[in-house]
């Protein structure tokens, strides 16, 4: 007779899955530390890994200031809510930072409280009126550690007036420069148009972030922006980089949203930001309170998005 297969035990059984096995046996290795969770679990919302993103290194000392952009030609992507949250965050972790409203419709203000007609100076007036200082138009945000300089629609006049200047381009830069070293970042939230104030806004900074919406068509039109990006690099500001790609309005529940996440990194590679904003009603309310999410709704996941984002910002090019 031959002899009987021998039932493999449990140590001969290489188990194909991660998680310990159901049943009986699953009590043998409960006092054991728990698995390491499958892999797929540990990957971002743009399926590469999350990385560990540490907290802003603490400063004692201030400046000088990194000088981002916040720039997509295409409307209501999310440029003006990234510019304040993110900079609500980065000042949460003890950096000073100062807002630059150089849009016309004056949103960044308005989010931030302000009231349009109550502005005695604007971007308008210190781009223009060689009298006016920055002191002289910086306001408090409102937000610790956060400055502003509003605009309202004044701005937009200054696209054509500043047509005629000499050195048109570079308006902005010249402006800004008594006040780069001290803040430790300075962020600029663009129209959204690829006009001469935008091209101002990119001679002006160090980097640019490129919000964009997780939507079908979000990467209509960003050729043109790249291109632009690309000009003004070559033949205004060398040093300019794009300092990063986000993700915003995203829904995870559908697959639409997951697609066009997985085409950005096809497309921009390493320059996507792992941190993902998710599309909550959270900000439209946070807009009409006029303050930053990270203060109206602290604890909410939209604070928490953008104090990990200000933490990959921070770990990308300030700390680097
Ligand atoms: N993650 C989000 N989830 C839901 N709503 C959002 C989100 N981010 C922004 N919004 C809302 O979408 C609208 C457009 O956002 P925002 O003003 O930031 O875009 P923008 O790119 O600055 O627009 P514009 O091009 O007109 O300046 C606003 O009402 C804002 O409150
Ligand atoms: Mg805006």
């Amino acid at each position: 007779m031959p002899p009987r297969a021998r039932i493999p035990e449990k140590s001969d059984v290489t188990d194909p899955l991660p998680f310990p096995a159901e049943g009986p046996t699953a009590t043998t290795v409960a006092e054991e530390p728990a698995p390491a969770a499958p892999a797929e679990a540990r990957l971002g919302p743009t399926g590469r890994p999350m990385p560990e993103l540490p907290d802003p290194r603490p400063v004692t000392e201030h400046g000088p200031a990194r000088v981002i952009s916040m720039c997509n030609q295409k409307g209501g992507v999310g440029k003006t809510t990234t510019t304040i949250n993110l900079g609500a965050a980065l000042a949460e972790f003890g950096r000073k930072v100062l807002l630059v409203d150089f849009d016309p419709q004056g949103s960044l203000s308005v989010g931030l409280g302000l009231n349009p007609h109550e502005m005695e100076l604007t971007v308008y007036n210190l781009l223009l009126e060689r009298d006016v200082r920055i002191d002289d138009v910086v306001v408090p945000s409102g937000v610790p550690g956060m400055d502003l300089l509003p605009s309202n629609i004044d701005l937009s006049a200054a696209e054509v007036q500043l047509v005629h200047e000499v050195a048109r381009e570079q308006t902005l830069q010249r402006v800004l420069a008594p006040a780069i070293e001290h803040y430790d970042v300075i962020l600029i939230d663009c129209q959204p148009s690829l006009g001469l104030l935008t091209v101002n806004a990119l001679t002006a900074s160090d980097g640019v972030i490129v919000p964009l919406e997780c939507e079908y068509f979000a990467l209509r039109g960003v050729a043109l922006l790249k291109n632009t990006i690309d000009k003004v690099q070559e033949r205004l500001n060398p040093k300019l980089e794009i300092d990063g790609v986000l993700g915003t309005m995203y829904d995870g529940r559908t697959l639409h949203g997951r697609e066009v996440l997985e085409r950005l990194v096809q497309a921009w590679g390493d320059k996507v930001f792992h941190t993902v904003i998710r599309r909550t009603v959270k900000f439209s309310d946070s807009t009409v309170a006029g303050e930053p999410i990270t203060s109206y709704a602290s604890g909410s996941s939209g604070a928490e998005a953008y104090r990990q984002l200000a933490k990959e910002v921070a770990l990308r090019c300030l700390d680097a």
